[in-house]
């Protein structure tokens, strides 16, 4: 496997199709899904040359941890369609990546035996608010056990995106065995997820209550939203239009990128995920102002194609094209980069 395309070739040969749509669809007409990747085809790197910055080490630090490359993995759910392991064998291609996982709340296997089988691993926990705060609290409380350093508030989903690949396969819920481990509450039982429009800042705010951990908004496009954001004390945004899953002809995530960047003025870091395919998508994102990006499906093609070794490949790819990139576009480092090395060709 040399590229993230070749990963998503292998996995769609070996999902079944009603998963393989799952995964790869997104919502309506999915223009924001094809837009995700476009936009970083209609962006053009302006390298520098004669700065003697020599080999590039693609490394950062994000929230007070240090990771190998400036890529997360985005919380996606029902890891164990795509392979048996499931979210254990993610964890532990991200800690061998030497990068973050953020753990979906819609994961297949339970937090604690994710933590549980990637000892070490960096993992981040993403959320989604249940209208229910004594049992929103006792999901937070299960993820600070397991040792997870940051929560993740998705926002974008006040409904579930409408995803005509999912109508079409009559894909609306987990085969037998499999279950979404984190809605379980005290009885054992597996609770829905509510997606809900009642939820406001104040919310967030008694989330901060219940919490020491730092909160990342997932979801963001708006600067004015950005704002308010920071204003309500998140430890950082990521910007995202949940890989076009959620709303239609919402911009691509790399073009709403720098509003909110200039919103933000530097007071929080800013990540973005949606669309990010190569090391060159990488370091466009980082020259708009982006602190890291994250990748959803690519990691999930990576795990169908060949399992932990699949995910891991996936992570390292796109480690050595960041690093690669860097060089030649004659930075040292990620904080080389600037706006100017970016330009739209066409
Ligand atoms: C997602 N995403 C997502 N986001 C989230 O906050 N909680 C979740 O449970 C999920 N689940 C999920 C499932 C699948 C199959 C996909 C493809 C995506 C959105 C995800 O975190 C991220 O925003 C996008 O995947 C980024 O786009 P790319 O990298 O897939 O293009």
């Amino acid at each position: 496997m040399f590229s993230l395309r070749e990963a998503e070739a292998l996995a769609r040969e070996r999902l079944d199709p009603a998963h393989y749509d799952y995964f790869a669809g997104g919502a309506g007409d999915e223009v924001t899904l094809r837009a995700n990747e476009t936009a970083f085809g209609r962006l053009a790197l302006l390298p520098r040359v004669l700065r003697g910055a020599g080999r590039a080490r693609p490394e950062i630090t994000l929230l007070g941890g240090r990771l190998a490359l400036p890529v997360l993995v985005a919380p996606t759910a029902f890891h164990r369609l795509a392979d048996p392991e499931g979210e254990r064998a993610t964890a532990r291609a991200a800690a061998s990546a030497g990068t973050i996982m953020i753990v979906s709340m819609a994961s297949t296997v339970a937090v604690e035996d994710v933590a549980a089988a990637a000892p070490g691993a960096a993992l981040w926990f993403q959320l989604y608010l249940q209208p229910d705060l004594a049992f929103t609290a006792s999901i937070v409380r299960r993820a600070e056990k397991s040792g997870c350093r940051a929560l993740v508030v998705t926002a974008d989903s006040p409904a579930r995106g409408r995803r005509e690949r999912e109508l079409r396969h009559g894909f609306d819920d987990l085969p037998d065995g499999l279950c979404c481990e984190n809605l379980r509450d005290g009885d054992g039982r597996v609770r829905p997820i509510v997606m809900s429009p009642e939820l406001t800042w104040e919310h967030l705010g008694l989330l901060r209550e219940m919490t020491a951990l730092p909160i990342v908004l997932k979801g963001v496009l708006h600067p004015a939203d950005a704002r308010t954001a920071v204003g309500h004390g998140v430890a950082a945004l990521m910007v995202s239009n949940h890989g076009g899953r959620q709303l239609d002809t919402v911009p691509a995530a790399v073009e709403a990128l720098p509003e909110v960047v200039a919103a933000v003025g530097g007071a929080v870091p800013v990540l973005l995920d949606g669309g990010v395919r190569r090391g060159t998508d990488v370091l466009k994102a980082l020259a708009l102002g982006a602190d890291a990006v994250a990748v959803g499906r690519p990691v999930i093609w990576g795990l169908a194609a060949d399992g932990e070794r699949g995910a891991a490949r996936v992570l390292e790819i796109l480690r050595a094209e960041v690093e690669e990139s860097l060089t030649l576009c004659g930075c040292g480092s990620v904080r080389d980069l600037d706006p100017g090395m970016v330009r739209r060709s066409c």
